[in-house]
């Protein structure tokens, strides 16, 4: 089955984080933008397929996460990522970061702790902040090329800092890890010993390379459900961001009590009608679409890594589990990061994040979005190395 993953799809014009903020921040009109987490395919045809019936219907009233809406949500979590979500758990929201900012107002006060390991995904520190909650940062160890939990560092950190939430990122944006059955059940048992929180922020978790097994937070037994707030959405994986829609399932009654309080407290209603029915028809049957698209990421990956050993061996590819965001480990250059961005912007023409976006500690790094067509992929990888090339 072809899906057109070849094919770039051009939204310029249509007021796209991705390709109309191109010349207010001052990038060339032919950049390549590998920034920002949505990707350059089409949604699949069987949802393409159902929104254009409900366009041509015309109307547009209020809408609900009914029963039949549910089940497919149910549905899609049990035989695909290994867990059934109950009925009662599911929160829907206008998105993943929207879940995040009122959790951390229905579970924390100001001026309570909120544990990230960075470099992670910088709403997360930009949420606790615009919330007035104490930032805790527990880095990732980088070491030979690889990212761990640094658990003495974690564990002090919970011990001395008041934390009383913790957002996990699983599989980790920006690094790529998709973390072992062992690391998670260290980190929930640390949670359990200090009563700490979780929020497993989960949105990646559709996107595993063959090589990685994903383990929800959710399968780590019950005491761990007791304490846990997951995010998820149908956003990343069908390419529906624009829709705005993310599923939260809160295990505990006490918690979701809490959470509907605040999510009352916002004014939010219900959810938008064409997103429902995407994400409902996603659910239903795109899993050989999700497979595919798996498929032609890693071959997209291959092109990466293949090109870099050849051609820039300097730049190293920091080997990602899941996501489709690679992590590139810049400091073999011996360049600053305005240097690095500085060629990136006017030489290559390429837009990435670069590191710092993400903590401090992925300063000398660059975060590129390789969910496009294989031959934009391969032009951008042209560029990138003849522009660093010595
Ligand atoms: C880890 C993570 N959480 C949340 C989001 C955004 O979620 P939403 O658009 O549902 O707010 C992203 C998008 O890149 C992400 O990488």
């Amino acid at each position: 089955m072809d899906y057109g993953f070849d094919t770039l799809v051009s939204r310029k014009g249509l007021s796209t984080v991705k390709y109309d903020l191109m010349d207010k921040n001052g990038y060339p009109p032919d950049t390549i933008p590998m920034w920002v987490a949505d990707m350059d395919f089409p949604s699949p045809p069987e949802v393409r397929k159902r929104l254009a019936e409900l366009a041509g219907l015309g109307v547009f009233g209020y809408s609900m996460a009914d029963e039949a809406y549910e089940d497919a949500v149910i549905g899609w979590f049990s035989r695909r990522v290994g867990y059934t979500p109950r009925r009662e758990w599911i929160k829907v929201t206008p998105g993943v970061v929207f879940a995040i900012a009122t959790a951390i107002r229905a579970y924390t006060e100001p001026g309570d702790g909120i544990l990230i390991q960075r470099p992670v995904y910088h709403p997360f520190e930009r949420l606790i902040l615009a919330n007035g909650r104490k930032l805790v940062n527990s880095p990732l160890i980088y070491r030979d090329g690889a990212y761990s939990i640094d658990f003495d560092d974690f564990e002090h950190k919970l011990k001395t800092e008041n934390v009383k939430l913790f957002i996990l990122c699983s599989p980790h944006n920006p690094v790529g890890r998709v973390w072992s059955e062992k690391e998670l059940k260290a980190l929930s048992e640390l949670c359990i010993r200090y009563g700490v929180i979780i929020i497993a922020d989960e949105i990646h978790c559709d996107f595993i390379y063959p090589w990685a097994k994903f383990v929800p937070y959710a399968s780590l037994g019950e005491e761990a459900l007791e304490r846990l707030i997951i995010c998820t959405a149908p956003s990343k994986t069908f390419n529906l961001a624009g829709l705005q829609l993310a599923n939260i399932f809160i295990p505990n009654a006490a918690l979701r009590d809490k959470y509907s309080a605040v999510l009352r407290r916002t004014g939010y209603g219900e959810p938008g009608f064409m997103a429902l029915h995407a994400c409902r028809t996603a659910y239903e049957q795109c899993a050989p679409w999700l497979d595919a698209l798996i498929d032609y990421l890693s071959g997209n990956l291959d092109l990466l890594r293949g090109a870099l050993r050849e051609r820039l061996p300097e730049v190293k590819l920091v080997e990602p589990e899941g996501t489709y965001l690679a992590w590139l480990d810049f400091s073999g250059l011996g360049l600053n990061e305005s240097e690095i961005a500085d060629t990136l912007k006017h030489k290559a023409r390429l837009w990435f994040d670069s590191g710092s976006k993400f903590g401090p500690e992925g300063a000398g790094f660059q975060r590129v979005n390789i969910a496009c067509p294989r031959t934009v992929l391969a032009e951008a990888v042209e560029r990138l190395t003849e522009s660093f090339k010595k």
